[in-house]
């Protein structure tokens, strides 16, 4: 939602921004986890985000609906929303959005700032915050059962990394921070990478490997 606009009011928001979309979208992702527009995830609460989804998908022509969470949630309220998409019937949960923990980051010094990063505002993202999103995904996994499409984002930057939420119950992953470090060749990388690992398994697609805990091989890339 619109940082003007307040929370209770957030549905309309995102119903007015969805009846625009929905024409040039093949999905649409349900933002309530950005740290940057005050008190939006608490709309990540199971009866707030409920009702959300339930006023934007009786909108005419909803495309498939996901949700973003962020990795601040407590086990509780992952499982809460694990048990949601399912009985909502959401296309998928992504997991996750940047987070306002500092990790053991917290008193860094930023060169450009000169200040610590505990005092800086905003999202956590990169390799600081992988550890993290793959728990989160783990425990979505663990609570929404093998059904429910998951897409994995948070410090993925290598076929390895890739693997690793793929094996944990990925469907697909989703790069930011590591493509800025990498550039597009990171991509055909891990499209590679990926390969070789299917090969070694013996597995005709990802799709195999999903859920499948199998161990990343090294030398194999
Ligand atoms: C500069 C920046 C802007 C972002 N903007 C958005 C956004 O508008 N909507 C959103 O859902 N996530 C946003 N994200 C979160 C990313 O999509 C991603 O979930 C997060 O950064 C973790 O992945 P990463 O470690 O690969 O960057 C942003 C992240 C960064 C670093």
């Amino acid at each position: 939602k619109s940082k003007l606009v307040p929370l209770e009011r957030a549905a309309c928001d995102y119903a007015a921004s969805l009846e625009q979309l929905a024409a040039f979208a093949d999905y649409v992702v349900i933002n309530v986890s950005s740290p940057n527009t005050p008190g939006l995830r608490q709309l990540q609460d199971e009866t707030l985000l409920r009702q959300l989804v339930e006023r934007l998908r009786c909108q005419p022509a909803c495309p498939p609906l996901l949700v973003k969470i962020a990795p601040d949630l407590e086990d509780a309220a992952i499982a809460a929303v694990a048990r949601l998409a399912y009985e909502e019937g959401l296309a998928a949960v992504i997991a996750t959005n940047t987070s306002l923990d500092r990790f053991d980051l917290a008193d860094r010094v930023l060169p450009q700032t000169g200040r610590c990063l505990k005092d800086e505002a905003g999202g956590l993202s990169g390799v600081p915050l992988r550890a993290r999103a793959l728990q989160v995904l783990r425990c979505l996994r663990a609570n929404a059962g093998p059904q429910l499409p998951l897409i994995g984002v948070g410090g993925i930057d290598s076929a390895e990394t890739a693997w690793e939420r793929i094996a944990a119950g990925a469907s697909l992953v989703q790069l930011y921070t590591g493509w800025i470090y990498r550039g597009p060749e990171l991509v055909p990388w891990i499209l590679e990478g990926l390969q070789q690992q299917l090969d070694f398994y013996g597995l005709s697609s990802i799709q195999a490997a999903v859920g499948s805990e199998l161990p990343w091989q090294r030398g194999e890339s």
